[in-house]
């Protein structure tokens, strides 16, 4: 079904509240990544253009309902000013009189940025009362906040009971993407997941193995595979309760004529946090107070010879411990890589989730993939076929005058 967008509403001179995802870290006051709010950048632009006045709704960070400093958005408004060179005004409240004051003053092409919606109860418990106190600052409702849009919260789902609602330009765009390389992939289709845990995988594994044709698995979850395969992982991550469901997956894929690449050789040592010596040994060798660090250099060979065949490809979380050198040089080596074949045009690159998009910072090849999505658990909730109640909110069109 077609999704409301800016196309389908002439904004001028109208109040626009727009819910962006501004969940961005902040360190020492500042704003550390500032991905998302470039990202939000377009659809304000335009908004801005068309005359609209535009009060930006967001949250930031886990605040628990409460009014914490430390979760404030109001050093995002600062950076925001710096990326738009416009002013950008900052309410200290997010509903109430003072909010409404500063709204009542805004001009047109004139951006308000109101305090964090999670300092409210109502947010997260998708309150109609909380939702209607939002709605009530603004004559329409824009998402572009496609990174939040699998909760179902007052700023998210609820304000579209009370307001005409359109997708923003973020949104539309990452809705398009994902659907035509992932709904509609030119094949060979393949996955690369990584990442601490099966358990938190599985029904994204199994998901998976409905759309691809190809699939490497790495990271911590491969330790629970060689495993479940009969190898001694020593001090490795492994869930040992998953031993049946990863042992289905990989008879699911078989069956199904996918190929899987699980690790041939890995990269260990006897503690994660590095300044221990390291070796590379095949998975027939890991002794038992060494732990799985890296994916090894065979088995970055196989992947990348995998990458060379497939035509599309998604990837979700990392395939070594990244955060310390020089386990990360698994994971860079295929980011490299893809971002190559990607920029050479022989493959369509999709990633998000989870730290994939830091990684991908990381490794120096952001701009190299066709698409990294600003979603984490959104992404991932998309891939597993979850409808995404602020997707569905829109399409449902709940509001009319
Ligand atoms: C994210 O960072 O994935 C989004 O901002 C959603 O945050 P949440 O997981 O705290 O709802």
């Amino acid at each position: 079904m077609k999704i409301p967008t800016l196309d389908h509403v002439d904004v001028k001179g109208k109040r626009v509240l727009l819910r962006v995802d501004f969940n961005v870290p902040l360190e020492h006051g500042k704003v550390g990544d500032t991905s998302r709010i470039t990202a939000a950048l377009p659809t304000i632009q335009e908004l801005q253009k068309k005359g609209a006045k535009i009060i930006i709704l967001s949250h930031l960070g886990r605040p628990k309902n409460s009014h914490n400093t430390a979760y404030s958005l109001k050093p995002v408004a600062v950076a925001l000013h710096h990326f738009l060179g416009t002013p950008v005004e900052f309410s200290p409240e997010t509903v109430g009189p003072k909010a409404q004051a500063l709204v009542d003053v805004l001009k047109p092409g004139h951006v308000l940025l109101l305090e964090n919606v999670r300092f409210h109860e109502g947010e997260e418990k998708n309150d109609p009362h909380f939702a209607k106190k939002l709605a009530e600052l603004g004559d329409i409702y824009v998402n572009d906040a496609f990174s939040v849009s699998h909760r179902a919260h007052a700023s998210v789902e609820g304000i579209t009971h009370y307001l005409p609602s359109y997708a923003g330009r973020l949104v539309e765009k990452e809705l398009q993407t994902l659907n035509k390389h992932l709904h509609h992939p030119e094949r060979p289709l393949m996955a690369i997941l990584g990442g601490a845990k099966i358990s938190t995988k599985l029904v994204l594994l199994k998901s998976l193995l409905e759309k691809v044709d190809l699939m490497a698995i790495g990271g911590g979850m491969a330790g629970t595979f060689l495993y479940a395969r009969g190898y001694e992982v020593g001090k490795s991550l492994c869930e040992p309760s998953m031993k049946l469901e990863a042992l289905d997956v990989l008879k699911e894929a078989k069956k199904r004529g996918i190929e899987v690449i699980l690790p041939v050789d890995v990269v260990v040592a006897t503690d994660s946090n590095g300044g221990v010596p390291y070796e590379t040994v095949s998975i027939d060798h890991i002794g038992p107070d060494q732990m799985i660090l890296d994916a090894g250099p065979k088995t970055v060979e196989r992947i990348l010879d995998m990458i060379d065949t497939a035509k599309t490809l998604v990837w979700n979380g990392p395939l070594g411990r990244v955060e310390v050198d020089p386990f990360d040089r698994g994971t860079t080596a295929i980011a490299k890589h893809i971002g190559a074949r990607t920029q050479a045009g022989k493959l369509s690159s999709i990633s998000g989730g989870g730290d994939t998009a830091a990684i991908l910072n990381q490794a120096g090849c952001f701009n190299e993939f066709t698409y990294v999505s600003m979603a984490g658990g959104a992404f991932l909730e998309w891939l597993e076929g979850h409808p995404l109640p602020g997707i569905e909110a829109l399409k449902a069109k709940h509001y009319s005058a």
